[in-house]
């Protein structure tokens, strides 16, 4: 037979067979049989050299006319299909249900705490400073007044980097950068972040929270460090609390202060009122009726010298764990809940 006459009937064929596809899988399957590498059409074409080569180029012009027309009949067709898919999709559309709303997040405890913590402190006329949680031993210990082998370093289990370079295990070692990025007096910032300790149980983790608080100006006084923290514990706690002093020792505070303030749990008395009329020791102060919150003290003069102020400077500094406040004042007792990124347990601090 013509090969031209047969490239017709490919394309007849085609037309003939079209109807009866009933998918987009089907039409795939056809336009394979047809147009494929090894298809109709392609085997037909390979039969070029059975013409005289004054034919040929007649036969390779019909041959292309044929494959453009196929081509085109299996585009319209894809089309309908697709129309059809979405027209599909829309039936199912019901605009009548109520929207689903993309999942919500919240925010740490432990960040609202240290927010709020910010909050009262920079009201007061505090700067917030940030500093690097990979700290120098200088800046960590040496300039706090911690010398090299001091039994006082034993008080901070330590994580070291290298030979000089540590996780800082408090904030303090932003006192020393902020008063050598100031240069001279008057300081007062507050350094919120995560330090770092080898160190892990019930109440204690490898890396927690502190915020650090500096003042330095003439003639800053002990009356000045007690008043700014009552008051800043009474902001953060309630006007009822009470506050109390009591000697301690940090190496870079000299007097060194712990700060407690009265159980708000059992409100100072050490027992909980339990049922009619009953009592049961407090848990969360262990019947003392206090409880330990800040460390605190004047700095020591050692402290203004290693950083180059003058070390007749007067001022306090405090430090306090940012996961203990919010344990007392969400009453959680285990820190690991902090840490464990239970959604239980997050999502009820909105
Ligand atoms: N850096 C101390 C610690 O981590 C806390 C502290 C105590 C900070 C007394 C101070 C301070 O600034 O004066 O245990």
């Amino acid at each position: 037979m013509n090969l031209i006459a047969e490239l017709e009937k490919l394309l007849s064929g085609l037309h003939a067979d079209l109807p009866g596809v009933s998918s987009l899988a089907g039409l795939d399957e056809l336009q394979t049989v047809y147009l494929g590498r090894k298809g109709a059409l392609a085997r037909l074409m390979g039969r070029l050299p059975e013409l005289s080569p004054a034919d040929r180029p007649a036969f390779g012009k019909a041959a292309n006319a044929v494959k453009e027309e196929m081509v085109s009949l299996f585009a319209q067709r894809r089309k309908v299909y697709q129309t059809q898919a979405e027209d599909a999709g829309l039936a199912r559309f019901d605009p009548s249900l109520p929207g689903r709303l993309p999942g919500q997040g919240t925010l740490h405890p432990v960040t609202l705490v240290m927010e709020e913590i910010c909050r009262i402190l920079v009201n007061l006329g505090f700067e917030t400073v940030n500093g690097p949680e990979v700290e120098t031993d200088f800046n960590n210990f040496q300039a706090l007044n911690f010398p090299p082998d001091h039994p006082a370093r034993d008080m901070q289990d330590t994580f070291f980097v290298r030979e000089g370079v540590v996780m800082r295990t408090h904030t303090s070692p932003m006192q020393v950068r902020a008063m050598l990025e100031k240069g001279k007096p008057p300081v007062a910032v507050i350094a919120p972040g995560k330090v770092y300790r080898r160190d892990s149980d019930m109440t204690h983790s490898p890396m927690f929270h502190q915020i650090e608080g500096l003042l330095v100006d003439e003639n800053v006084s002990l009356a000045h460090l007690r008043g700014t923290l009552t008051f800043f514990l009474r902001e953060l706690f309630g006007p009822q609390v009470k506050v109390r002093f009591r000697p301690s020792f940090f190496p870079f505070t000299e007097p060194s202060l712990e700060v407690d303030m009265s159980c708000i749990l059992c409100k100072g008395t050490g027992q909980r009122v339990i049922g009619r009329g009953g009592k049961e020791p407090c848990r969360v102060c262990k019947s003392s009726g206090w409880l330990e919150i800040l460390g605190a003290g004047m700095v020591d003069p050692a402290v203004f010298t290693a950083v180059g102020f003058d070390p007749e400077c007067s001022g306090f500094a405090f430090g306090l764990g940012v996961e203990r406040v919010a344990m007392l004042k969400y009453g959680i007792d285990d820190l690991r809940n902090f840490f464990e990124s239970d959604l239980r347990f997050l999502k009820q601090f909105i």
